[in-house]
C-alpha cells in the first residue's frame, strides 16, 4: 500500500466505482444481451436477424424452471415433454395457447457460477450441432432466459427458436407476460431485477465502496 502513489490509487478506486455504477446502468437485461450476440453472429454469417419475442422469452424461462435446478439433467435426451408448452409454460406466462408456434431449435447450458452473456454464448454454442441450430434458416424469432436456482447456483441459460410470425405468435394476454421472478427473459423491454445481474453488480458496487473506505482509512 505504501509504495502506491495516492492519486493513482484514488483514481483506480474511482474508476472501479464508476465501472460498477455504469455496469448497473447499462447491463439491464442479460437475456437481451444474449439475443444481441446471437443476432450479431447470425447476420455476420448471412443468416437473418431474429425478432426478440417476449412470450417466447418467458417460455424459455419456464423451460429452465422445468429442470428444477438439476444441472446434470441438461444434455442427453432429458428434456421437458412437448405437452409442457401447452400445459404449463404458456399458462404460467399468460401466453395464449392458440398462438403457440413450432419450436425450431433449443439451446440450454448450465454451470455452478454465473456466466455473463458472452461466456454463456460460448457455452451454448459448444459444438457443430449447436452452431447449426444457431445459424439455421428455419428460425424467424427467438427468446432467451437466464436464472439461478433458489438464490444461488447453478445458473441456467436457455434459448428457444421458433418459425412463428413475430407479431402473432406467443402473444401475451394484456401485452405483458406474467412476472416470473427470479430470472430474466428477453424481449420485454424490462430492466431485469432477477437475482442475477443486479445481485452481482450491486455487490460489486458495495465491495468497491467498502474497498474505497478501507483505502481512505489506511492511506
Ligand atoms: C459465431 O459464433 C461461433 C461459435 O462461437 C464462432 O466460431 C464464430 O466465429 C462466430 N462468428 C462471428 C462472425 O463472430
Ligand atoms: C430445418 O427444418 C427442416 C424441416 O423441418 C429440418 O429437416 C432441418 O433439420 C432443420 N434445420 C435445422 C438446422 O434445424
Ligand atoms: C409487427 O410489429 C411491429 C412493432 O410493433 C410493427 O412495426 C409491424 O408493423 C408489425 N408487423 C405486422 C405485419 O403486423
Amino acid at each position: 500500500m505504501a509504495v502506491v502513489p495516492q492519486p493513482l490509487l484514488a483514481s483506480a478506486l474511482l474508476a472501479l466505482l464508476l465501472a460498477a455504477a455504469s455496469a448497473a446502468d447499462t447491463k439491464n437485461n442479460p437475456a437481451d444481451e444474449l439475443v444481441s450476440l446471437i443476432n450479431a453472429n447470425r447476420t455476420a454469417s448471412k443468416a437473418s436477424n431474429l425478432a426478440d419475442n417476449q412470450g417466447l422469452g418467458c417460455i424459455a424461462l419456464q423451460y429452465i424452471k422445468a429442470y428444477e435446478g438439476q444441472c446434470d439433467q441438461v444434455g442427453g435426451n432429458k428434456k421437458p415433454v412437448d405437452s409442457s408448452f401447452i400445459d404449463t409454460f404458456a399458462p404460467n406466462c399468460g401466453v395464449q395457447t392458440a398462438s403457440l408456434a413450432k419450436i425450431t431449435g433449443r439451446l440450454l447450458a448450465c454451470q455452478p457460477t454465473y456466466p455473463p452473456p458472452a461466456q454463456a454464448f460460448d457455452m451454448l454454442i459448444a459444438d457443430e450441432r449447436s452452431l447449426q441450430v444457431l445459424h439455421s434458416k428455419n428460425h424467424t424469432e427467438v427468446g432467451a432466459a437466464v436464472t439461478g436456482t433458489s438464490g444461488g447456483g447453478p445458473y441456467f441459460w436457455c434459448v428457444l427458436f421458433s418459425n412463428g410470425k413475430p407479431n402473432s405468435s406467443f402473444t401475451v394476454e394484456g401485452g405483458v407476460p406474467k412476472t416470473a421472478h427470479p430470472g430474466c427473459f428477453s424481449g420485454n423491454n424490462d430492466e431485469c431485477s432477477g437475482a442475477i445481474s443486479t445481485g452481482v453488480t450491486a455487490w460489486t458496487l458495495v465491495s468497491a465502496i467498502l474497498f474505497a473506505l478501507a483505502g481512505a482509512f489506511t492511506l
